[in-house]
């Protein structure tokens, strides 16, 4: 069984056909399209709260010709302590495929072990994979010459993420700048570096050292063609709210920081965004800024994830 819980849990000719189809569906919406989970239904367990990932995954079930069964983890027997085990036995008994949003990562990993449909990681606290390959075929699409293979146009390109550099969001790009030959560097606090479990995610890739960690902002987005950031709060960490802010609030985006990437950089952010702190609503309004059109490529790379996985 085959599953998408990590960029890498497809090789890069796998992932080359999921953005060549999502290109394809983006083109085909409207009209008559492909429907490969006709007849089946897809749920969807959420333990965190979500706009896009939610929305995009509803409506792109529906659009292959499936049925989407939101599922949120408080109001299944799950959240009371059924196992994880037992929730992926029972559910594939029933489902066709299974979309998760999680804290910790071992859950979906966990339920793919254990359960026989496909699961796709929705975002855990590690990782947040379909992010990643909507934001990748997003600049693949900006800079990819007619008729130029996709990933060909990713290679040798240099983003900045700048902020919580340890987040799922900043994970899922060091795992998807390594796979597509994409240069990454991270400027932060100290004391917010990535987990130990992704290090020893990174080393069992063959990944490992293949960033670049600094506190200096201005030096990380030297050269860059993208600056990226994310909340400095991610779901979950809601406790740490005032400290985060306190020492974050130096690797605010701001348009002098944008400036300092190359000259026809472009701004990304999953969203939500929350203007002010991570970024300034001027860099935010800037038409280098691509973030709505990430948000909207979501909807079709997971088409073609999905597509992917019901094929096998
Ligand atoms: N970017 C993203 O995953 O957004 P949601 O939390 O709204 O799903
Ligand atoms: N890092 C953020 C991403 C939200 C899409 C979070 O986990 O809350």
């Amino acid at each position: 069984m085959k599953h998408f819980l990590k960029e890498t849990d497809f090789s890069p000719r796998e992932a080359a056909a999921v953005f060549a189809q999502a290109r394809e569906l983006k083109r085909q919406r409207g009209g008559a399209t492909p429907r490969p989970l006709a007849g089946q239904t897809w749920a969807m367990i959420f333990s965190k709260s979500s706009t896009r990932t939610r929305v995009s995954f509803e409506v792109g079930i529906h659009e292959l010709g499936g049925n989407p069964l939101f599922l949120n983890r408080a109001d299944i027997q799950l959240g009371r302590g059924e196992t994880v085990a037992d929730t992926a036995r029972v559910l594939s008994r029933f489902v066709h495929g299974l979309v998760v949003r999680t804290f910790d990562h071992a859950e979906v990993e966990g339920l793919a072990d254990a359960g026989t449909v496909p699961v796709i990681n929705a975002l855990t606290d590690l990782l947040h994979p379909c992010q990643i390959y909507a934001d990748l075929l997003t600049l693949a699409e900006r800079w990819a010459a007619p008729g130029e293979d996709l990933l060909a146009a990713l290679k040798g390109r240099k983003i900045a993420f700048v902020g919580d550099r340890g987040c799922n969001v900043a994970n899922s790009w060091i795992m998807g700048a390594n796979m597509f030959g994409m240069k990454i560097s991270l400027a932060g606090p100290p004391g917010f570096d990535a987990a130990p479990e992704f290090d020893a995610l990174l080393a069992r890739e063959g990944f490992a050292k293949s960033y670049e960690f600094t506190t200096d902002a201005y030096a990380a987005v030297r050269d860059a063609d993208v600056v990226y950031t994310d909340v400095w709060v991610s779901m979950g960490k809601e406790e740490e709210t005032a400290e985060r802010i306190r020492v974050m609030t130096p690797f605010q985006v701001t348009s002098a920081l944008f400036a300092a990437a190359k000259p026809d950089a472009f701004f990304m952010h999953c969203l939500p965004a929350h203007a002010g702190q991570e970024v300034t609503q001027t860099v935010l309004d800037s038409p280098r800024s691509i973030i709505f059109d990430q948000a909207e490529n979501r909807l079709h790379v997971q088409k073609a994830i999905m597509a992917t996985l019901a094929a096998r």
